[in-house]
């Protein structure tokens, strides 16, 4: 029921002031819980995982203490970024998640993707004239998060748009990046030095690293259930 009728009625039925704010109060904790829930939607998240649901017994190379400044989103406030670097199964995908839905949860508007699948959204943006469009319209989410930087390299006109990407962001808002690739291999990702150089230089002008260096958490999953031998493991 709109606020207006709402008030309309309290007054009629000459409800008390605490009935009216305790209505009031109920009806635009929904509304936030919509707008959240919407956010949540449409951000493109692949699995929701929160950063409770993160184990750092598993990954003692992880200081929780940096997670725990994360969290609070200062980052987020100062347009900082911040790069989970490490092999596969690490957790980096799940804490980029888990920062991503917390900044969800304090109302900002948060955009997750594939490394892969954003660069060729931006080739094709570029190739119709559309790129600044794409670029702005991007740069209404408080929060960008590439995943996967690195599994596939980039062909040049990829590495430039990246680059033109972190470029309109710089010092204005937060990106979050994961990767398999530590930052001197990044040269190999974008198949350009140069480039790479320029993109590096930027994103860790004000940023938080966060290298794991553990165990994958897959493999102990499929290690428990006695899915994979020792041997086998080693061999990955
Ligand atoms: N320390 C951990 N505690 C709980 N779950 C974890 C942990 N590390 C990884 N996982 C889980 O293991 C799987 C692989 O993690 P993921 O974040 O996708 O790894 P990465 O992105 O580093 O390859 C996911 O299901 C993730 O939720
Ligand atoms: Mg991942």
């Amino acid at each position: 029921m709109a606020t207006d009728s709402y008030l309309e009625i309290a007054a009629k039925e000459e409800k008390s002031v605490l009935e009216v704010l305790d209505h009031l109060m109920e009806e635009e904790r929904k509304a936030r819980d919509a707008m959240i829930e919407y956010r949540m939607r449409f951000a493109g998240f692949p699995v929701r995982k929160t950063l409770e649901d993160f184990d750092f017994k598993f990954q003692p190379t992880i200081d929780k203490r940096i997670i725990q400044e994360l969290k609070t989103l200062r980052f987020l406030y100062n347009a900082e970024n911040v790069v989970f670097l490490g092999p596969p199964g690490v957790g980096k995908t799940h804490l980029a998640l888990g920062l991503g839905i917390e900044a969800i949860k304090a109302g900002h508007k948060v955009y997750f993707t594939n490394a892969s699948t954003l660069v060729e959204r931006l080739k094709l943006a570029s190739r119709r004239d559309a790129l600044e469009q794409k670029l702005k319209k991007l740069n209404s989410f408080k929060l960008i998060i590439v995943d996967e930087v690195g599994y596939l390299p980039f062909d040049t006109e990829g590495a430039h748009c990246i680059f033109q990407l972190v470029s309109k962001r710089y010092e204005k808002g937060s990106m979050i990046f994961t990767s398999n690739r530590s930052y001197g291999e990044w040269g190999q990702v974008f198949q350009d030095q140069v480039i790479a150089a320029a993109v590096l230089d930027r994103i860790l002008h004000h940023c938080t690293t966060v290298n794991i260096k553990g165990e994958s958490y897959r493999l102990k999953e499929r290690k428990k259930y006695g899915l994979i031998g020792t041997k086998q493991m080693e061999s990955m």
